[in-house]
C-alpha cells in the first residue's frame, strides 16, 4: 500500500518524551451544579466530550464540582467563544470549596469563591430541565443529569457519565429551519497544552502554562 507524504510533515522522527501533561486541545465548557447549601458552583473543564446524547467529563477528585455531582446529579455545559477565553482562565484559579474543607483542588493554588458567575463577569440564566442554571453569555448550552460518577483507574479523578436532557444554541448559530447547530458559524475555545486557542491562530495562555511565549497575551 502507498502512502502518499503529507506536504507539511517531514518523515517522522519523533522523540520519546514524559510530558507532565496530555491535553492536546479539546473545547472548554463551563461546569454549573448545585452547592450542599443550593447555592451553585461554576467551573472550566477541558476534559469533556460527547457520544450521542451523553457527555463524559474528567474532574478532579478534589473540586467542588465532583463532589457536587456525586450528591447532586444535575449540572449545566455552557460552551463559552474564544473570546471569553481570558474569564475561563480567571475562573479556573478558583474553587467553591471553602477553606477547612480538606485537600485544594488542581495544579494551581484555587482560591475559594462562593459566587463564580459574578467572579467571572458571567450572568446565571435559568435552566428549564434542571436546577443549575446557564450562562447567558454561551452560544451552546447543554442541560443534563450525571448518570454515573465513578473514580478513574488513577484513583485522581472522577469520570463522569452525563445524559443531555436539553439542547440550547444561540439562534445565529442554527441552521435557518432545522435542528443543527452550523459549524462555520460556531467557534469553540480550545484549550490546547494549557494554551487558548480558537479554530486559527493562538489567543494566549493559562499561567501555569510550562512553555509561554513573551508575544502572547496573559489575562489581566
Ligand atoms: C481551561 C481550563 C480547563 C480545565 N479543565 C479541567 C478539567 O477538565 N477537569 C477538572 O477537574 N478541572 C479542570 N480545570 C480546573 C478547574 O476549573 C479548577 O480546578 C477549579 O478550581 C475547580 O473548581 P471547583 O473546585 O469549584 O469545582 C480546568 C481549568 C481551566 C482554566
Amino acid at each position: 500500500m502507498h502512502f502518499a507524504q503529507h506536504p507539511t510533515a517531514p518523515a517522522g522522527r519523533h522523540l520519546a518524551i514524559t510530558p507532565s501533561i496530555l491535553y492536546f486541545g479539546t473545547p472548554v465548557a463551563l461546569v454549573t451544579t448545585e452547592n450542599p447549601d443550593g447555592t451553585f458552583n461554576l467551573a472550566p473543564i477541558s476534559s469533556a466530550w460527547a457520544l450521542g446524547q451523553v457527555v463524559v467529563l474528567g474532574l478532579g477528585r478534589e473540586g467542588r464540582t465532583g463532589r457536587n455531582l456525586a450528591d447532586r446529579p444535575e449540572l449545566v455545559l455552557s460552551l463559552p467563544e474564544p473570546g471569553q477565553w481570558a474569564a475561563v482562565e480567571r475562573l479556573g484559579r478558583l474553587t467553591g470549596r471553602p477553606p477547612g474543607d480538606g485537600p485544594r483542588p488542581g495544579a494551581r493554588a484555587a482560591r475559594y469563591e462562593p459566587d463564580k458567575f459574578t467572579a467571572g463577569g458571567f450572568r446565571a440564566q435559568p435552566s428549564e430541565a434542571v436546577r443549575p442554571p446557564r450562562v447567558a453569555e454561551c452560544p451552546i448550552q447543554l442541560e443534563a443529569r450525571a448518570a454515573r460518577v465513578a473514580p478513574d483507574v488513577s484513583g485522581d479523578f472522577l469520570i463522569v457519565e452525563a445524559r443531555v436532557v436539553k439542547v440550547h444554541a444561540d439562534a445565529r448559530l442554527v441552521v435557518p429551519g432545522t435542528q443543527h447547530i452550523d459549524p462555520a458559524a460556531w467557534s469553540p475555545l480550545i484549550y490546547n497544552f494549557r494554551h487558548y486557542f480558537g479554530l486559527g491562530s493562538e489567543l494566549g495562555h493559562s499561567g501555569i502554562s510550562e512553555t509561554p511565549r513573551e508575544a502572547a497575551p496573559s489575562p489581566a
